[in-house]
């Protein structure tokens, strides 16, 4: 088990930032996580605990399909370059928004369409508006880098407010489906248990899950980690493309793109994480959604770029012509076409 020895360090590390403590240890108060689900290995995502309701408050209807970044936002997307620059910098303009971002994601606070922090984002006509976390700093957990042990939030999701059923209502029909892609699978453990858990925790239940994944390994492997219940639940619904890479192809079965627009209907719910460390491949089809995203509601993707600060964590496997500006610019372009698109980690 890592997780005793991980929070232990992570309190270690607080003893001297007690600002920083409040929210982090807010985080492991609110999770409730079964035993077992944490002998994944240093990979595996931390911090499960994100809850703010994704409707924006008061309940409000959208006319037409938008997007509205905040204030902090903006300012990122103005500058998004020279504010990554280094952790100075960085950190000093996170200032006063890491706090409040995380503590109202994890107490559960609604925003509402006043807040400098959340952005919003209209779906389509007759969507419920709503609410996502913003485009600011590297593009993951503000804490990371800012707090004395980096590492503690490299893999955290605390920062991410997905959709949930009130903003989707259809979801709650037995007429419509709920369709996880999961392009990049590795192993269960390592990302697809926190988002079906964290979807049916938000009251949408995955009914239908495709997996692509490079390379190939036996079941034992790819449910290594996982609580028999868990594995119980959501095999029978899962498709294993076990060794098979994602095409790019046009009207290929194994481009998700494709069966994205194939499978996922009006009323439907669609999430697809695009994660296969393959610069070329992703960026191509992330072209693809931008053209037509069919009827998918929300995009994970971890948009590897030339960065000074995130250079020791990606290494090689980047887009060495594209910087930060590039990849706010990209999930700016996603969002303003619908597209409830997440940086992922
Ligand atoms: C929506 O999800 C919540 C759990 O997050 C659940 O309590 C509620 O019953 C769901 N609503 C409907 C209409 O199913
Ligand atoms: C799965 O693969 C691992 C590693 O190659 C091997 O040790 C294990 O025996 C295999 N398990 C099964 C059930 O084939």
């Amino acid at each position: 088990m890592i997780w005793p020895v991980f929070a232990a360090t992570a309190l270690a590390a607080l003893a001297d930032d007690s600002c920083d403590a409040q929210i982090f240890l807010q985080s492991f108060a609110t999770q409730e996580r079964p035993a077992g689900i944490y002998d994944a290995g240093p990979v595996a995502m931390t911090n499960f605990a994100g809850q703010m309701p994704s409707a924006v408050s008061p309940k409000t209807s959208c006319s037409q399909t938008s997007y509205l970044p905040s204030a902090i936002e903006k300012k990122f997307k103005l500058n998004a370059v020279q504010l990554t620059k280094d952790r100075h910098v960085l950190c000093g303009a996170l200032k006063g928004t890491t706090e409040e971002w995380l503590a109202m994601n994890l107490k559960k606070t609604p925003a509402t369409s006043k807040s400098d922090i959340f952005s919003q984002i209209c779906p389509g006509p007759m969507a419920t508006k709503q609410v996502i976390e913003p485009l600011v700093g590297l593009l993951r957990d503000p804490r990371f880098l800012c707090l004395k042990k980096p590492e503690l939030f490299t893999f955290s999701v605390d920062w991410l407010v997905l959709a949930d059923n009130k903003s989707f209502p259809s979801t709650t029909s037995s007429n419509s489906r709920r369709i996880f892609f999961d392009a990049g699978g590795s192993r269960f453990v390592d990302a697809l248990n926190f988002f079906v858990t964290k979807y049916e925790e938000r009251g949408i239940e995955m009914d239908q899950i495709y997996v692509w994944e490079m390379e190939k390994k036996n079941a034992s492997q790819y449910w290594a980690g996982t609580p028999e219940d868990v594995r119980a639940k959501w095999e029978p619904r899962l498709t294993w493309y076990n060794g098979i890479p994602v095409s790019i192809n046009e009207g290929d079965m194994h481009n998700p793109v494709h069966r994205i627009r194939e499978l996922c209907r009006m009323g439907d719910f669609c999430a697809f994480k695009l994660d296969i460390d393959t610069p070329k491949v992703e960026g191509a089809l992330v072209q693809q959604l931008l053209e037509d995203h069919g009827h998918l509601t929300e995009f994970f993707f971890e948009h590897h770029v030339q960065s000074h600060l995130m250079h020791l964590y990606w290494l090689r496997d980047i887009n060495f012509d594209q910087n930060f500006e590039h990849s706010y610019d990209l999930f700016s372009a996603l969002r303003e076409k619908g597209l409830r698109a997440h940086s992922w980690i």
